[in-house]
């Protein structure tokens, strides 16, 4: 009985996936690589909720293409089950190499032991597992998430230099649990802890959409009198939370400075027009890297364990400058 479960269980998973799946068809069963000798790589998305998230998609897909492999691409849309349910499936189908990008830090553990336990190289992209056992997978392959938080307030400290005014910030954060929301905060914290003029005053996640932005922000302009400042962990979440501040008769990089990470094209044009004051970069173009990691890690070749992304920051004038060859 509990056999004929568990493989109902397997079976619901294949489908799931299979369903799901972007590019790629199915896999000889039981090989390592597809029938046709391509590398097979399962690929597990947070979902669809930023510009940034389409962008990153579309790098991996159009990387696979490009690398001549068979991607089996699943959107877990922002559940962490969906997201362990794929990457077990992908164990199923016996794919050369799984990768994925954590929708939050913990809870990893047991899936990754039973890809290690068949085999099956992992490489984390964009997102870090809280695991204590390294062993569980070869590399992470993205942003240092907390410098971007420490280079937001670096600038805002910049800004009211020698000055001691308050100065209240209200932060919207990422999704709750996930690295990149964990990182921000505590970088963007330890950027401004030595000018105690400078407060956050408020700090709420909108789960890095532009409509929980919106909405957020919107509550936040009713029940905080005075916002000198909002930090936002990404575009879009900027994004909804200027048409909240538009929409409440405040100008938008005047009447509240707004800082934000991503650089995607909308947050982009948002700087260069001034409702937007600054933005630090998270390059959402990792592809082309993860197809090199995942032929490396098939091969057998060691990997470095850590591979940082290449970023830079955006003031309103280098935001003009660069908009009109922005890929993304
Ligand atoms: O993990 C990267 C973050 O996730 C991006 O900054 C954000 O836009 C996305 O949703």
């Amino acid at each position: 009985m509990v056999r004929v479960k568990m493989m109902a269980a397997a079976l619901t998973g294949l489908l799931a996936v299979s369903a799901l799946a972007g590019c790629g068809g199915d896999k000889d069963s039981g090989s390592g690589s597809s029938g046709d000798g391509k590398l097979v790589l399962g690929f597990s998305q947070v979902g669809a909720e930023s510009g940034w998230r389409t962008a990153n998609t579309k790098s991996i897909q159009d990387a696979a293409a490009a690398a001549g492999y068979e991607l089996k691409f699943s959107d877990a849309q922002g559940k962490q089950e969906k997201q362990i349910e794929a990457i077990r499936s992908f164990i199923t189908q016996k794919v050369d190499v799984i990768a994925f990008s954590p929708v939050v830090t913990s809870g990893w553990d047991a899936v990754l032991k039973e890809a290690k336990d068949a085999d099956i190289p992992v490489i984390l992209t964009d997102r870090a597992v809280d695991s204590q056992d390294k062993s569980l997978y070869k590399t992470f392959l993205g942003s240092d998430f907390v410098k971007e938080g420490k280079e937001a307030g670096d600038w805002l400290v910049k800004q009211y230099e020698g000055k001691t005014d308050p100065v209240n910030v209200v932060e919207l954060q990422g999704t709750v649990g996930a690295a990149p929301a964990i990182d921000r905060q505590k970088g963007f914290a330890d950027a401004i802890a030595a000018n105690p003029n400078i407060k956050i005053v408020k700090s709420q996640s909108g789960n890095f959409t532009r409509a929980e932005g919106k909405t957020v922000m919107e509550g936040i302009l009713q029940s905080t009198p005075k916002i000198d400042v909002l930090y936002a962990h990404n575009d879009d979440m900027g994004l909804g939370a200027i048409e909240a501040i538009e929409a409440a008769g405040k100008k938008p990089g005047v009447d509240i400075k707004i800082i934000t990470v991503d650089a995607v094209k909308d947050g982009m044009t948002a700087l260069s027009e001034g409702k937007i004051n600054y933005i630090v970069e998270c390059s959402p173009l990792l592809g082309p890297q993860l197809m090199d990691l995942a032929k490396k890690v098939k091969a057998g070749e060691a990997v470095d364990p850590r591979i940082l992304t290449v970023e830079t920051t955006f003031t309103q004038e280098q935001a003009k400058a660069a908009l009109p060859d922005r890929k993304y």
